[in-house]
């Protein structure tokens, strides 16, 4: 069976309606499920449309690709932890980098020998091929920093910026001279240099700023969909692939935004070096006062009797797997009658929106879920909040201590509320390598331990009857 080129060109239509209907519904937790739905009801209609469409020639090597593609695809979801999803993002931009380079390629070889080369078509697939190359590249070395199979910390040398610079106008020049010639030399010299450009470009960059160059590669990932999409004359994948290149772009740019960074330092900044030291002269004077440290029982009688709770979730609960803990915990409080409720930073956890999966997978209520800019001013009423696995998301130095790299980035001001009980396992910082000046505050105390297993003996002690 095979369908026109119009019933195909309305199939796109209503495929790229699905995505925008798509990307709506993932803007928040209640419809983002029905998000998700819309999103694979679209890419069956595009494949489907696409298969039928006249210019497959043979079903045998999509067959093969689809199913290992599948097999692949199926295991990972399936064996894939929530902490580890980062770096497997970034391993897919990888792959849709390189399928863009190996397109654009086959499209060369296919029209090379058709003898239908032209100028425009050139363009466009260096263009596909050098954001396609700088994207996997890119991803490679994302992928390498968040697994750890490579040091997260950034790689700077001297005259780095300026080599970068060089190395694209170089690029830039054999593009122009493949347009204008086809030279095969000049092509492979072009993807080349794209590859390097693409690894120069992410190696400056910390961990504590990964996450967002994650969200750029997702950006560029689309741009070289779409230019992938011109390349094949395919309408859907130049929508796609805009889509995406725009959405990645302003995920970035509100991830920069509560961080309080710019975008440009972010790419050329190199923050995240200190690893664990760095911390600031404040933090030095905090930290010879010490610390106190807290039992479960302690925590209870403070939160047994409270009229309000906050809970403030961070990576620590991702690591620990404590939200179903959690909310057990929420439901013996509310029986006591306390109001609890959960404080969500923009940039807790390790993606956007690591926290709310989460706390929606433990089935905790999404009116409980408050984000920062609202659950800021009911902290100085709040008798106890409790920060599970949090650490730079609270730190008040980003408020007063203007030699902290953090300084400047918007927090959750648990420190404001009556008594702080913080579960961790140690002394050591945050991702972002900085001392919390919270911990150092006369109304905070830490509960030293995994947060899954606190979170379980406060539950036992409350449910044995309190304190
Ligand atoms: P972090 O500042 O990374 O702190 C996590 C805390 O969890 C640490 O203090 C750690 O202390 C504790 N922890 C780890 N495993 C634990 C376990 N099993 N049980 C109990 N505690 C555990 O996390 P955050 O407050 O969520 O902040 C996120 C950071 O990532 C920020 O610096 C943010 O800028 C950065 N970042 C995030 C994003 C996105 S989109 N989410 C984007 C860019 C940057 P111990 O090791 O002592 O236990």
């Amino acid at each position: 069976m095979q369908i026109s080129a119009n019933i195909q060109a309305i199939a796109y239509l209503a495929s790229a309606i699905f995505f925008i209907f798509a990307l709506k519904g993932l803007t928040h937790p209640t419809s983002a499920r029905r998000g998700n739905y819309y999103g694979m009801a679209g890419m069956v209609v595009a494949v489907v449309a696409t298969l039928l469409g006249g210019e497959v020639q043979s079903y045998g090597f999509i067959i093969a690709g689809v199913a290992a593609g599948a097999v692949i695809g199926a295991v990972l979801a399936a064996k894939i932890q929530m902490t580890a999803m980062p770096q497997l993002v970034a391993a897919l931009h990888s792959f849709v980098g390189m399928a863009a380079v190996l397109v654009a390629i086959g499209t060369y070889l296919n029209r090379e020998a058709a003898g239908t080369l032209n100028s425009v078509l050139m363009a466009e697939l260096s263009v596909g091929i050098i954001i396609g190359a700088i994207t996997f590249s890119g991803s490679v070395i994302a992928f390498g920093k968040l697994q750890g199979l490579i040091s997260g910390k950034p790689l700077q040398f001297k005259g780095q910026h300026m080599l970068n610079a060089l190395l694209a106008v170089v690029i830039t020049a054999f593009a122009f001279h493949f347009g204008m010639t086809g030279s095969v030399v000049s092509l492979t010299l072009m993807t080349l240099l794209a590859f390097v450009l693409g690894v120069l470009l992410i190696i400056p960059i910390g961990g504590a700023d990964m996450p967002v160059i994650i969200s750029m590669l997702n950006s560029y990932s689309g741009w070289a969909a779409a230019a992938t999409g011109f390349t094949l004359q395919n309408n859907l994948l130049i929508i796609v692939g805009a889509l995406v290149g725009f959405s990645g772009a302003i995920l970035s740019y509100i991830m920069c935004r509560a961080m309080n960074r710019s975008i440009i330092n972010v790419v050329f900044g190199g923050f995240g070096s200190e690893g664990g030291g760095g911390e600031s002269s404040a933090a030095a004077q905090a930290m010879e006062k010490g610390v106190r440290s807290a039992s479960v029982e302690d925590a209870i009688y403070w939160m047994e009797d409270a009229n309000r709770v906050i809970i403030v979730p961070g990576y620590g609960m991702a690591v620990a797997q404590a939200q179903h803990a959690i909310k057990e915990l929420m439901e013996l409080l509310e029986q006591r009658g306390v109001e609890v409720k959960f404080a969500i930073h923009p940039v807790a956890g390790r993606m956007p929106g690591h926290m709310n999966v989460l706390l929606a997978e433990a089935d905790i209520p999404y009116d409980h879920v408050l984000e920062m800019d609202e659950i800021n001013p009911d902290f100085p009423s709040t008798d106890v909040t409790l920060v599970v696995g949090a650490n730079d998301v609270t730190n008040p130095a980003a408020k007063t201590d203007p030699s902290s790299p953090i300084y400047g980035m918007p927090i959750l001001e648990v420190s404001k509320s009556k008594q702080v009980y913080v579960i961790k396992r140690s002394m050591r910082p945050g991702y972002a390598g900085v001392e919390n000046l919270l911990y150092f505050q006369d109304n905070c105390s830490l509960i030293f331990g995994d947060a899954k297993d606190v979170c379980e003996g406060l539950a036992t002690v409350l449910k044995g009857g309190g304190h």
